[in-house]
């Protein structure tokens, strides 16, 4: 202790007397697994410190010329790359740790050297970026003191992925450059690289030359958003581009250097329009095919029928396997409509030569699916190559021990991958989807797909479920976000959707989950924020403002709101609805109400004043008392279930904001809550969501019934809600109904649904019905 105050005034003196000093800090994004600090002399670094690494090790060479770049960005330091190096005041990098897992590294401080050391020079790069991540912010050349201390680390997950369509938008390569250089200041070592999709087909293949010739080019683009802005307008302005096999080499060597593997996706059968139009004849009637102007699910996909596909199949995976060396190919296999298939001579042909017949469960026609995969399987088994598909691939009966699930639809896929032992990757939409909106207020956002995925929200996404026992979660090999680019035109905009939710990404796939908080890491995050700013990335700035988590007090009887900003921003709030100012209570520990009340709040950061953040409790009788579902919600709409019924956080205009809780519109909803004691109630209210584009419609009734016992009801009123239409924006629906006050113990609560009406469609279905909070007052 007293050694280290003394350090530490030798670092003010220094600080104080000399030329500028500025200190590193090891609290980084993703947090290290192990930080111990050893409380000795401090290294210091100059001018005069020198990189080394052994001569013979071309690899570290590379590592090391990657450190001394981050130095000369970050700091303005130039420092000499010398193999071999015995002496003091180096950064010695060495790969001779022993560790079972390849990506380990150790970074040791101490008075005269520091040390990074890999289990493999991939480890060693990992210790490099936490070095890179632990350089002060001050743009000022100098001396930079590093506290002596000890990290080992090593990554949760072996497969840490992130995801780019450059189908929908086409980005140059030096921006896919960009991209990978983001990646690695991530952790990250998996580029799933979407080439192909409807609206353009973005590889050259050298024998189907038409595919970049007539494939990569699309006439025209979709203004607007397809469901929102109806009818349909165009661009008028035609939209391409491709790689060259050389663009192809250039990048996957680019991606090599930073040891992240580039995993090319080519889609089929479905998403194939781009290559129809090129061969009509692989489509199963064989013409009239266009590159997609706009985007969606398209019924025209390959004919599995036809022996040409399958020639052709064989052929493109022959280049793409030698542009690649992936050990992972994806082969896509999502969203591929049956319809063509179904009235195709060939295709029918083809599943009466298998024998195809329905199981009950899968239709010849979705086994047909199974049985392209399975070739495509086989294809690249004799290459060496193993497939990742999208999860409808399970959906196929067919897949292999081998095929890797992609699990996008949600986490059901994933998990019953692992439950059978197919390895799985965790990509669920509702929190790993970077084209959804960051803001909740999507007025002040770009133009997007749409719902809300907060930092917050991928920052807490959990890869293995609790369901699955712990030999199962061994096939669950990591994680990976994705980022479609419909609506995504710039480079500017595609770094905005895509930081800072990367970072909060990278603490998922990185940092062992007892370590992971996020007021922490909204602390650590800031410093990565610098880095994004000096490398002049575009990244999104809501985490300035103010994020809460609302919490029940240990007696269920009031509140705790936890307030959040990023970094060392200062907090100011009001209890009594006053405006707050930086007069107002400084916030530190988390603010508790008893039941009603408001709060108001602002950050500041370095003089620079955030939006109002305003809360107001909606504490009342329901809230936290136990919920009785009656009617069991759409397993794929459960989010957090029951309990988000009464957890007084209401659900936004997003369906997958986690508050939300969805039923089929054929059963509606049925709750008793339980009051706990008996209570005189005059009042219920709750929200349906109304949300066309994606078949949720509002309650077309509400009906509220009391009992004393449990078991004996009343109907204590009942109520039926207006009709939405067409033009019925994106937004939750409020419901209440009032009746004369009666003491009640048991509460239960009935929606209908609603069948979707004729303008849509989905018409004479039953829409999905989602509920949220249940205000009993
Ligand atoms: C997907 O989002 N269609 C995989
Ligand atoms: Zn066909």
């Amino acid at each position: 202790m007293l050694r280290s105050i003394f350090y530490s005034i030798c670092i003010i003196i220094m600080i104080s007397c000399h030329k500028t000093v500025s200190k590193a800090d090891y609290q980084i994004v993703p947090l290290p697994n192990s930080i111990t600090y050893t409380n000795k002399k401090p290294f210091v670094l100059n001018n005069e410190t020198i990189i080394t690494y052994p001569k013979s090790d071309t690899l570290l060479k590379k590592d090391a010329q990657f450190l001394a770049q981050y130095l000369r960005e970050l700091v303005h330091l130039s420092l000499d790359i010398v193999p071999d190096v015995q002496s003091d005041n180096c950064i010695i990098l060495s790969s001779s740790l022993k560790h079972q897992q390849k990506e380990a590294y150790e970074l040791h401080v101490t008075s005269t050297n520091i040390i990074i050391n890999g289990a493999t020079q991939a480890g060693t790069f990992y210790g490099i970026q936490t070095f890179r991540k632990s350089l002060p912010h001050s743009l000022e050349a100098g001396d930079i003191v590093f506290p002596s201390v000890s990290i080992a680390d090593s990554p949760r997950f072996g497969y840490r992925g992130m995801h780019l369509d450059v189908s929908r938008h086409f980005f140059p390569t030096k921006f896919v450059k960009e991209y990978i250089d983001i990646l690695a200041l991530h952790n990250i070592n998996y580029f799933h690289w979407h080439l192909t999709d409807d609206q353009g087909w973005r590889i050259e293949i050298k024998k189907y030359p038409k595919l970049t010739e007539v494939g990569a080019l699309r006439s025209e683009t979709l203004v607007g958003h397809l469901l929102k802005d109806k009818p349909h307008t165009f661009d008028g302005t035609p939209h391409g581009g491709f790689y060259t096999q050389e663009d192809i080499k250039e990048i996957v060597k680019y991606a090599q250097d930073r040891y992240i593997t580039i995993i090319p996706e080519i889609d089929i059968p479905g998403h194939t329009l781009s290559v129809l139009a090129a061969y009509p004849e692989l489509g199963c009637t064989g013409e009239n095919y266009q590159v997609a102007t706009k985007w969606g699910v398209f019924d025209d996909v390959l004919c599995a029928g036809n022996d040409q596909t399958y020639t052709f199949l064989e052929d493109i995976f022959e280049e793409i396997t030698e542009l690649f060396p992936s050990n992972y190919i994806h082969i896509g296999g999502d969203e591929c409509p049956k319809t063509k298939w179904k009235s195709c001579p060939k295709c029918q042909a083809k599943i009466k030569a298998l024998q195809l017949v329905s199981d009950g469960v899968h239709s010849p026609e979705t086994q047909l699916q199974g049985f392209i995969v399975q070739k495509v399987e086989q294809i690249l088994k004799k290459k060496g190559r193993e497939i990742i598909g999208w999860d409808e691939i399970l959906e196929g009966g067919l897949i292999s021990r081998d095929a890797i699930v992609m699990s996008w639809r949600g986490t059901e896929g994933g998990i019953a991958a692992a439950k059978q032992h197919n390895r799985a990757i965790m990509t669920p939409h509702h929190s790993l989807y970077f084209d959804y909106n960051q803001g909740e207020d999507i007025t002040k956002e770009p133009l997007s797909i749409g719902e809300f995925l907060p930092v917050k929200k991928v920052y807490e996404y959990e890869p293995i479920a609790n369901e699955l026992t712990n030999e199962q979660s061994q096939y669950i090999l990591g994680v990976q976000a994705n980022l479609w680019t419909e609506y995504i035109k710039t480079p500017s905009h595609l770094e905005y959707m895509l930081l800072p939710r990367l970072a909060a990404l990278s603490e998922v796939q990185w940092t062992d989950s007892s370590r992971k908080e996020y007021s922490s890491f909204l602390s650590r995050l800031s410093r990565l924020f610098s880095i994004y700013q000096k490398e002049g990335y575009n990244f999104a700035k809501h985490l300035y403002g103010i994020s809460s988590e609302i919490t029940p007090t240990t007696d269920q009887k009031g509140i705790q709101i936890t307030l959040h900003t990023v970094g060392n921003g200062k907090i100011y709030y009001t209890t009594d609805g006053t405006p707050p100012s930086e007069q107002s209570n400084c916030y530190t520990t988390p603010i508790v109400m008893s039941s009603k009340g408001t709060v108001k709040a602002i950050a500041i950061h370095k003089d620079t004043l955030s939006e109002v953040f305003e809360y107001i409790s909606i504490f009342n009788k329901a809230t936290y008392k136990p919920v009785q579902l009656l009617v069991e919600p759409n397993p794929k709409y459960t989010f957090a279930g029951a309990k988000a019924l009464v957890d007084i956080k209401k659900g936004s205009s997003s369906y997958i904001d986690g508050n939300w809780v969805g039923f089929s519109g054929r059963t509606g909803m049925e709750a008793i809550i339980d009051l706990g004691e008996s209570k005189d109630i005059s009042s219920v209210k709750t929200s349906t969501l109304c949300d066309i584009p994606n078949w949720i419609f509002p309650g077309s009734s509400i009906q509220i019934y009391g009992s004393e016992n449990g078991k004996d009801y009343s109907l204590l009123a009942e109520k039926e809600s207006k009709i939405v239409d067409e033009k019925t924006p994106i937004q939750p629906i409020p419901m209440e109904v009032s009746f004369v006050s009666k003491s009640m113990r048991y509460v239960k609560i009935i929606l209908k649904g609603t069948i979707i009406p004729a303008w849509h469609e989905g018409k004479n279905t039953p829409a999905l019905l989602f509920v949220d909070e249940i205000e009993v007052n």
